[in-house]
């Protein structure tokens, strides 16, 4: 890995490579789609990437422009959320593949010196396609990292280096490749990008034992709005507490973590039970929020929540609970005769298996799918999608449950999933990392209502989901209303353009940090005061301050 500390940019760089430039305009001025107009955006940028950067690199191969053919495909690979695709969603004028570290570097001062306002995109699950999708403002650029995909595992040391286009899944393949004792406690979904997933916090089926993916960090490499990369060192200890849970795209561009891996056993077991309403749901899901997060650590067990059937057979609710423990069946049903007998789980229900392939189950591939499936880097399934989410410190009552049943039997396509909290998560000190969902917390909600067809009528699902959340109102943990940074959710409010201040970003910010908030906008104020890295729902600087164009 290189490690370059410093702005590789002055300007004697120019008379020693002066003759490679004007081979260049020469070459950029034939390529001008306009004779007269000038050169376009991308060409003026891959000509200042040229400068600032590889002397002998071919960008334009890396620069996928609208009128490209490649661009759409280029844009569609990652992102998530196909109502960030529509054609009325506004497109980025082109998108950077950088192939090496000092591209990026070169990519932040470019787009500063032009002006230009940049996207960073990792693996592109964005819930409101941030990551690729600018609403605020026009021109914008997509800097994607798709192509800085290296992991390094050390089993000695017991860490690994990965970089922030890597898909979760890559590196849990790559950990389980050299060993089947260690493991790393990040997302279920295995097409998550290290470089958003990370930094917005990181929960898996692992947090009860080990806390969140950004609370098992222990150096990363950035490169900051001076085109500067900085490690931890560098970057100081207050930076590098805000990229552990302060969420994507206000910081600076990660290029790495370091994260520290955790020991699996070499036999783990899930099981999926599923009941529905006629079989006594409601009490169960009722038990189950005051036994989840207390029960052993080494058991995590979620519940999936959506109608089932159809008109002819009837709906109703199905809860499925969807569990990983991290030891064998023997000592599972131990643990299950003793706190959660109510479920009436048996050996027939257990599964053993491998930590990784236990990875697969919990995130839905079909039994007996080779592990090698995680080396496919991209997301096994796309829709259209409007999630929001929900802490919850109080067991909601029953009557609540049935209130709740009624409202999901409204809609065509929606899901739930609760996350049961306790264990290692309640160790932390809200303040410890950005990510103040801690102890008191018993469980996190997450609503998603989806749909597959683009001429369906968004606003009809987006409007249930919101009648949902106020709904829920009454169950969710108040003041502040708590919220997950990586569910991305711009109904909690949204920067209006570049300027946005402080107070009126305390709406959502206060929500998803909680008091942690008002040192995010001081570490960014002082990082980041010019607010190169911004978007919908970034940390705003105490004040914008005016842009001096350096010529
Ligand atoms: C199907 C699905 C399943 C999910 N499952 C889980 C789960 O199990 N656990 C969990 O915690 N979360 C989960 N999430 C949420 C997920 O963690 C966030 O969406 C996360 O931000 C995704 O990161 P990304 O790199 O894939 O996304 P991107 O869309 O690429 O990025 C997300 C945000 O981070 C910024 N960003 C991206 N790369 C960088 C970078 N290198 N440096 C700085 N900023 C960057 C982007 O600009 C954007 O603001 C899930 C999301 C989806 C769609
Ligand atoms: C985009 O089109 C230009 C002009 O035709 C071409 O030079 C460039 O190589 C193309 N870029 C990519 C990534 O295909
Ligand atoms: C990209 O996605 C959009 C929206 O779903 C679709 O219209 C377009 O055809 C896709 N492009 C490619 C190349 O698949
Ligand atoms: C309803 O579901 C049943 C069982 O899954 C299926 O056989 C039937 O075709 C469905 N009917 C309609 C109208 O979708
Ligand atoms: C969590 O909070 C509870 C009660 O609020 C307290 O009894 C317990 O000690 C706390 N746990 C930790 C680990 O701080
Ligand atoms: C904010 O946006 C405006 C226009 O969109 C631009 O002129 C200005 O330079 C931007 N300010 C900053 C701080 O980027």
């Amino acid at each position: 890995m290189k490690q370059k500390t410093q702005t590789q940019t002055k300007p004697t760089m120019l008379s020693s490579t002066s003759l490679r430039f004007s081979v260049l305009l020469l070459f950029l001025s034939s390529l001008s789609h306009s004779s007269c107009s000038g050169p376009s955006l991308q060409e003026s940028f891959a000509q200042c990437l040229f400068l600032k950067s590889d002397k002998s690199f071919p960008f334009f191969a890396s620069i996928y422009a609208q009128y490209n053919s490649s661009f759409s495909t280029v844009l569609n690979s990652s992102a998530q959320n196909l109502r960030y695709l529509l054609p009325s969603a506004p497109k980025p004028k082109f998108i950077f593949t950088p192939t090496s570290e000092s591209h990026v570097q070169a990519a932040v001062i470019c787009s500063k010196k032009l002006n230009i306002h940049i996207r960073v995109r990792s693996g592109g699950h964005d819930y409101e396609g941030m990551s690729y999708v600018s609403e605020i403002e026009k021109p914008f650029i997509v800097i994607d990292l798709a192509k800085l995909r290296g992991i390094m595992v050390d089993i000695q040391d017991n860490t690994a280096w990965v970089q922030a286009g890597a898909t979760i899944g890559e590196l849990y393949y790559r950990i389980s490749e050299k060993s089947s004792v260690h493991g790393f406690p990040a997302g279920l979904c295995s097409s998550l990008g290290v470089g958003g997933h990370i930094t917005g916090g990181a929960y898996g089926s692992m947090m009860r034992k080990y806390g969140l993916g950004a609370d098992n960090v222990v150096d990363a490499k950035i490169v900051d709005a001076n085109g500067r990369i900085l490690d931890r060192k560098a970057m100081g200890e207050d930076l590098f507490w805000a990229i552990r849970g302060g969420g994507g795209g206000s910081f600076g561009i990660l290029l790495w973590w370091k994260i520290k891996l955790v020991p699996v056993p070499q036999t783990v077991t899930v099981f999926t039970v599923t009941k529905t309403l006629e079989q006594g749901a409601t009490s169960l899901l009722y038990r189950w929020q005051q036994v989840a997060p207390f029960i052993d650590q080494d058991l995590f067990i979620r519940v999936l929540i959506q109608p089932i059937g159809n008109k002819t057979t009837g709906r109703t609710i199905s809860t499925s609970y969807n569990a990983l423990f991290l030891g064998d069946s023997r000592r599972l049903l131990q643990v299950m005769t003793k706190s959660f007998p109510e479920l009436g789980i048996t050996i027939k229900d257990c599964l053993e298996t491998s930590w990784i392939k236990s990875v697969l189950y919990i995130a839905g591939f079909p039994n007996d799918t080779p592990p090698e499936v995680l080396l496919q880097g991209k997301p096994t399934f796309k829709n259209y999608f409007k999630a929001k989410s929900d802490f919850v410190r109080d067991p909601i009552p029953k009557s609540g449950l049935e209130g709740l049943w009624k409202k999901l039997l409204e809609e065509e396509n929606p899901l739930m999933i609760w996350n049961p909290y306790g264990g290692m998560m309640s160790k932390f000190a809200e303040s410890d990392s950005p990510f103040p969902h801690r102890n008191g917390t018993l469980y996190k909600i997450q609503y998603v209502t989806l749909w597959e067809n683009k001429y369906e009528d968004a606003t009809k699902h987006i409007n249930w989901i919101r009648g949902l959340y106020d709904y829920m109102a009454t169950y969710a943990s108040k003041s502040p209303r708590e919220a997950y940074v990586n569910y991305r959710d711009l109904d909690l409010g949204m920067n209006k353009k570049n300027g946005t201040r402080y107070k009126e970003a305390r709406a959502w910010g206060k929500r998803y940090f909680k008091g942690n908030f008002e040192r995010l906008v001081k570490i960014k104020s002082k990082v980041d005061p010019e607010n190169v890295f911004r978007h919908e729902q970034s940390i705003p600087p105490l004040a914008v301050s005016k842009r001096t164009k350096k010529h």
